[in-house]
């Protein structure tokens, strides 16, 4: 796993504008699986103007969306939904059927699982994945305690998840499950890459890099990812110990 220390929001947002990018050059078909939330915004912001003024022809990715809380309409401010088609998929004018995200409001979540694991199969894997990580170390919405042999599923959403929610919604609202691609999808995909910024991360980001691989902190299993990277800023990095420092490529410095 490779980690890069960067100076700020800012730098750490163009570098992984800049990962994503050069998948797309690299693969103009390539299958990308996108996280929400504060990590990846600015990340995604960078995109679309380097895509646009790339004049990069996206008609032929496909883009999945990693999860979606459970209950919460797509049209609702601070679904993932809502999200990604405000950041990225609207101002790119992303067709419909490139497309892949969870119907929350299904009748039938296994199903849905069921079709994103299909479609994921007949794609043939992720070629990246942009994830963030969660205070209690998830990703998407794979909670602590989580396999890691799980493809798509519905979980119950941890007590931390159902709080630290709440941020994006513009009034209290129910989180209690959510629904959300697997372990075993972030492990098979072919490229991974975790954003975290600002220092309410660093004590996760410290358990991901430092502590024992354990599905307690499901981040932890992207140590055994061969081609993950983590790209944070130097906040997020506080409180890494001075080994895992030099390990890393303080790419500030660079
Ligand atoms: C959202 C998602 C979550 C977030 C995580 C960090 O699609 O998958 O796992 O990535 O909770 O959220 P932020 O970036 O808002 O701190």
């Amino acid at each position: 796993m490779e980690i890069k220390i960067f100076k700020d929001y800012q730098a750490l947002s163009e570098q992984a504008a800049s990962e994503i990018e050069e998948v797309i050059k690299l693969k103009p078909d390539a299958v990308i699986c996108l996280a929400t939330g504060e990590s990846p915004k600015l990340t995604y912001q960078l995109l679309v103007k380097k895509l646009i003024d790339g004049k990069i022809d996206l008609s032929d990715c496909t883009l999945i969306g990693l999860d979606e809380w459970v209950g919460v309409p797509p049209t609702t401010e601070g679904s993932c939904h809502h999200f990604l088609y405000k950041e990225i998929f609207s101002p790119l004018g992303i067709s419909e059927n490139q497309i892949h995200l969870f119907d929350a409001l299904s009748g039938n979540l296994f199903l849905e699982c069921q079709n994103m694991d299909k479609l994921i199969l007949e794609k043939g894997d992720i070629d990246l994945m942009v994830v963030g990580i969660g205070m209690n170390g998830h990703i998407g919405f794979n909670e602590p305690g989580i396999p890691v042999d799980n493809y798509s599923h519905v979980i119950n959403l941890d007590s931390t998840t159902q709080t630290v929610g709440q941020k994006y919604f513009a009034h209290p609202t129910e989180l209690k499950k959510g629904i959300t691609l697997g372990l075993k999808h972030l492990l098979q995909a072919e490229k991974v890459v975790l954003l975290a910024n600002g220092d309410k991360k660093a004590s996760i980001i410290k358990e991901t890099l430092e502590g024992p691989i354990s599905i307690d902190v499901p981040a932890t299993v992207l140590r055994m990812h061969l081609n993950a990277m983590v790209i944070i800023d130097e906040e997020a990095a506080g409180l890494l110990s001075e080994k895992t420092l030099l390990d890393s490529q303080t790419a500030s410095n660079v």
